[in-house]
């Protein structure tokens, strides 16, 4: 994870060129995002959670290959002190994998016209990924994988994100997990701009 404060939209622009190219496939610009923004999107986290908490997911999990980089620079934090939570899984994939079992993991995605199949634990043993999002992802084998993958997840060590303005926070996508905090006021006010890298 990368963390840039006082660093103006021009040059935070800049600097994500650095980590790759915008990813072209859904969003090529900037997306801005905040609590309550409406959704079109079936089965979107805002619709079922409103202005609530998040559960820990990879963003785009339902694209065949998730965005690497996901990048949110902050244009105001809002009155609610609302954080953004990351768990990095970078060092604990192969043992999230064993947790789990090669044989239960097991997903389809019905999100997009083509479903497909998934895993939670993805590619090689050298080059191991995950991609999670419990509200798109249905399990093919054991129905309550959901309920052990979440409660491994809620023994990891989350580090929370405190929004100033001008900041810019880079997480890779595939090894970490994030999630949005609770805010006690209604906070339409807190105001991410997203952009997916490859
Ligand atoms: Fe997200």
């Amino acid at each position: 994870m990368w963390i840039y404060e006082n660093i103006d939209e021009i040059d935070a622009e800049q600097l994500l060129l650095k980590y790759g190219h915008r990813d072209k496939n859904n969003y090529g610009e900037a997306e801005i995002i905040y609590p309550g923004k409406p959704s079109k999107a079936k089965m979107s986290l805002t619709s079922k959670y409103g202005m609530g908490e998040f559960p820990f997911h990879t963003d785009v999990a339902y694209w065949p290959m998730p965005a690497k980089y996901l990048a949110f620079y902050c244009l105001n934090p809002g009155q609610g002190g609302r954080v953004t939570r990351i768990i990095n899984l970078e060092s604990k994939l192969d043992e999230f994998a064993k947790v789990i079992g090669q044989k239960s993991d097991l997903f389809v995605i019905k999100k997009r016209a083509k479903p497909f199949y998934t895993k939670l634990i993805n590619g090689s043993k050298h080059d191991r990924w995950i991609r999670w999002d419990q509200e798109i992802m249905s399990p093919v084998i054991e129905p309550k994988i959901s309920s052990r993958i979440n409660e491994y997840i809620s023994q990891q060590e989350a580090f929370n994100i405190h929004w100033k303005p001008d900041m810019l926070v880079i997480i890779d996508n595939r090894r970490m997990l994030h999630a949005r905090g609770n805010s006690d006021v209604i906070d339409s006010d807190r105001i991410l701009k997203r952009i997916f890298i490859n």
